[in-house]
């Protein structure tokens, strides 16, 4: 038996990075998760694993979450993509896109998981942010403005979900050592006009007094804690777990 025995969890994008160390997290807490992703093989070979469930959905097609109820104790928002563009290069159809599936995907499933936690008088939700839904960067228009708007949903979600047992909160990780940050490391080098191996030292790191990429396991951790009955008065914060970087 352990602190989440008995809870029900759902990850969105459980199938990789940091959902996946959420999703290990979770269960290894004594959840059983639920992992909701696009890439439904990944997704099943972690869930079998974990003795837990699937939801293969593409979260970009909201229109079908409108009517969608969920019955979930732990809501963990972290499905995201990234685009780096300078503005005026930016693809106004790719910032769209993740104003969708970063804002509007996690609006429509907190709407459908709420009336069953207010039923139960528990309720624990995660949005994974970042340190961008804190600072800006350049080159990352429609991300940070994601981020930012998730900070605002989560806070509202605090306030109105508090007298009902439910809590929602950020969890706000500088660069994590995943496949969405080593695919932009391309991008970030062409962006900047320096080489691929000057990324993480010249773009990534600059800020952090830590120099290194936090690893999944540790945002896993975190957001385990938060799903955890220690931290019921913990609701409408953001924790940075970012090597100092927002220090600044
Ligand atoms: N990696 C980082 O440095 C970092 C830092 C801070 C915050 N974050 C945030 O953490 C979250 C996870 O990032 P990651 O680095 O683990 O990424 P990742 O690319 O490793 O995993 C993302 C997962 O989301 C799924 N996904 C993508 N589009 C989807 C869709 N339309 N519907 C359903 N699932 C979809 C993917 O299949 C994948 O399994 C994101 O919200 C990201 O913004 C990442």
């Amino acid at each position: 038996m352990t602190d989440l025995t008995g809870r029900t969890a759902l990850v969105t994008g459980g199938a990789s990075g940091i959902g996946a160390a959420c999703a290990r997290e979770l269960a290894s807490r004594g959840a059983t998760v639920t992992i909701a992703d696009v890439d439904d093989v990944a997704a099943k070979e972690l869930a079998s694993e974990l003795h837990g469930e699937t939801w293969a959905v593409d979260l970009l097609d909201v229109a079908s979450l409108e009517e969608l109820h969920l019955d979930t104790d732990i809501l963990v928002n972290n499905a995201g993509i990234q685009t780096v563009a300078s503005i005026v290069e930016f693809d106004p159809a790719a910032f769209r896109r993740i104003q969708t599936l970063m804002v509007e995907a996690p609006f429509l499933l907190i709407r459908a998981a709420l009336p069953g936690m207010y039923s139960r008088g528990f309720g624990r939700i995660v949005n994974v942010s970042s340190v961008h839904g804190l600072r800006a960067s350049e080159y990352k228009v429609a991300y940070v403005t994601a981020k930012h708007a998730l900070e605002g949903l989560s806070k509202v979600t605090a306030l109105e979900g508090g007298p009902h047992g439910v809590t929602s909160n950020c969890v706000n990780p500088g660069y994590v050592r995943t496949p969405l940050v080593e695919k932009q490391i391309a991008d970030q080098a062409a962006a900047h006009g320096i080489a691929e191996d000057q990324v993480l030292e010249k773009v990534m790191l600059t800020e952090s007094a830590v120099k290194r990429l936090v690893e999944p396991a540790e945002v896993g951790s975190l957001v385990g804690w938060l799903a955890s009955a220690d931290a019921g008065m913990v609701t409408g914060a953001s924790y940075t777990m970012d090597g100092g970087w927002s220090a600044r």
